[in-house]
């Protein structure tokens, strides 16, 4: 079972941002996926590393477009990404001491961000400027 339903509500309306967005979830997914069975826990750990730079690198475009159109909800969606990325190392950090504990937790810390931002945040930055995405 998929962790995050792509739904309708999450689609921004800029194509490349929307794919962007949903091979986040993906990545996500396919490490749920992995932890369901026994799997190894530095390939489990690489993966989340990966997840945690890839998501890096499009909230840093993400803001550097942000500043460049001057969006007034700039600080407060940034932080929100700084939300995220902080809750993945603490991920990363008990699934290192506990991987059972691992999934529980990505299910816990990242499930609901992932639903919440791009339907708010995200939608809002990109139905201001659907012409101005990093791409
Ligand atoms: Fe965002
Ligand atoms: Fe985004």
């Amino acid at each position: 079972m998929a962790l995050i339903d792509w739904k309708p509500e999450y689609e921004v309306g800029v194509p490349a941002v929307d794919a962007e967005h949903r091979a986040m979830i993906e990545m996500i997914n396919d490490v749920y996926r992995e932890l369901e069975g026994t799997p190894d826990p530095d390939t489990i750990e690489h993966a989340l590393g990966e997840i945690h730079s890839g998501i890096a690198a499009h909230f840093a475009l993400e803001e550097q477009m942000m500043r460049r159109v001057g969006w007034r909800e700039y600080e407060e969606h940034k932080a929100n990404h700084e939300e995220l990325l902080d809750d993945m190392r603490d991920l990363m950090d008990v699934h290192a001491a506990n991987p059972e504990q691992g999934r529980e937790e990505l299910q816990r810390r990242l499930a609901d961000w992932f639903t919440v931002h791009f339907a708010s945040f995200d939608a809002r930055l990109h139905a201001a400027f659907p012409d101005s995405h990093h791409h």
